[in-house]
């Protein structure tokens, strides 16, 4: 079937987190969910489930386990045995996780900055140290730094955490660099988190590789995130899935999780099947009209908002755009709100180098994103 992404969809009064932060006459263009309809196939699977009108204690579908297997095959050539799969509420649940079960308090966890608030936030609420060293800045994108990565790493570094597609400067790593990522932790025996929520959101041009593929010392030291909950617009039914090969890994993941995460639920699980099984036709179409938003904000950008410099983006819907020499005085995500009613994410919550930034959330229709951007315009004229 071919999927409308035009259509204006009302969100508000549906306790959307997006649509309901901010007054009513702001365009929110900030967390990541897009205002797109899902896939009939999830819907109608949803229904299905809701008709049965039982909801007691679920227990992952074994045909999403094989349907994840064959997937990770088909994509990665990544063989995955199913009690290598572990289900989860959420890939920040998955994240805390790790810094429970492979750090103790005062060790360290190093990360790459500006990126995903919950990686240098997380680790500090459990006792545990970041390093967070930023990426490199170049022209119109960002690079690794990597004799700079390597330096402060100590005995107590335990953890490195990964964001691959990286949010929020949209690249998508290279096997080359992934390499070398790899060399640095298993140098040092750093245990890998890979959050690769993003990996589907791919532009033409780019190849997602899960870092664990690289080889089997790497995958033995790595946990891997992935949901379908980004790729399939469905984070509010919260379902997704750590990969970990390595048994004594997955133990200590099982022990720190027992009693505090909760199973995925009935929903979750139904939603996750059918998006997998049946959701391809409505991925290859948002992937359209996503490449289309992001090809039209990056002209946008050039011909009507020129103080404002967008970073390529390989991945994601999530546009990194630097203010710094817009004029704005103080932070640009407060004045983009208050002067163009236009709700962004703040570039100095994504850690070092953030400031001065702000994260355009373009999953929306096109008359809605073009309004934000008129808006935006005018208020820095
Ligand atoms: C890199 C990254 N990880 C995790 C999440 C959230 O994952 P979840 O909603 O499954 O907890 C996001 C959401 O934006 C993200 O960008």
């Amino acid at each position: 079937m071919t999927y409308d992404f035009d259509q204006e969809i009302e969100r508000k009064g549906t306790d959307s987190h997006k649509w309901q932060k901010y007054a009513d006459d702001v365009v929110p263009l900030w967390v990541a969910d897009m205002d797109f309809i899902s896939a009939q196939p999830i819907i109608e699977a949803l229904y299905q489930r809701a008709a049965h009108g039982v909801f007691g204690y679920t227990q992952a579908p074994r045909e999403l386990s094989l349907v994840i297997q064959e997937r990770l095959k088909r994509l990665y050539g990544w063989e995955v045995r199913e009690e290598d799969i572990i289900f989860l509420p959420g890939v920040v649940s998955g994240l805390n996780l790790a810094f429970l079960a492979y750090a103790e308090p005062g060790d360290e966890v190093l990360v790459q900055t500006p990126v995903y608030s919950h990686f240098i936030r997380d680790p500090l609420l459990h006792g545990r140290a970041v390093i967070d060293q930023p990426l490199a800045e170049k022209d119109d994108t960002y690079e690794i730094d990597f004799d700079a990565l390597d330096k402060p790493i100590t005995d107590r570094t335990k953890l490195f955490v990964l964001c691959n597609p990286h949010n929020p400067v949209g690249r998508v790593f290279t096997t080359k660099e992934l390499e070398r990522l790899a060399e640095i932790c298993l140098r040092h025996n750093i245990i890998i988190c890979s959050d690769e929520i993003h990996c589907d959101l791919i532009y033409p041009g780019y190849r997602h590789v899960p870092i664990a593929t690289l080889g089997p010392e790497v995958e033995n030291q790595t946990v891997t995130l992935m949901a379908p909950s980004k790729t399939f617009n469905v984070p509010g039914l919260g379902c997704a899935f750590a990969i970990i090969k390595n048994e004594t890994l997955r133990r200590m993941w099982i022990s720190a999780s027992y009693g505090l995460i909760p199973h995925v639920n009935t929903m979750g699980f139904a939603a996750a099947r059918a998006a997998y099984s049946e959701g391809q036709e409505w991925l290859d179409q948002v992937l359209v009209y996503l490449k289309g938003n992001r090809d039209f904000l990056m002209q946008h950008v050039k011909e009507k908002l020129p103080r404002l410099r967008m970073k390529k983006m390989e991945a994601t819907y999530l546009a990194w755009l630097d203010c710094r020499n817009a004029g704005i005085s103080g932070n640009p995500f407060d004045y983009f709100l208050r002067e163009a009613r236009v709700a962004l994410n703040g570039g100095a919550e994504y850690g070092k180098g953030g400031a001065g930034f702000v994260r355009l959330n373009f999953a929306c229709t096109r008359k809605r994103l073009t309004e934000a951007l008129d808006r935006m315009a005018a208020a820095l004229k």
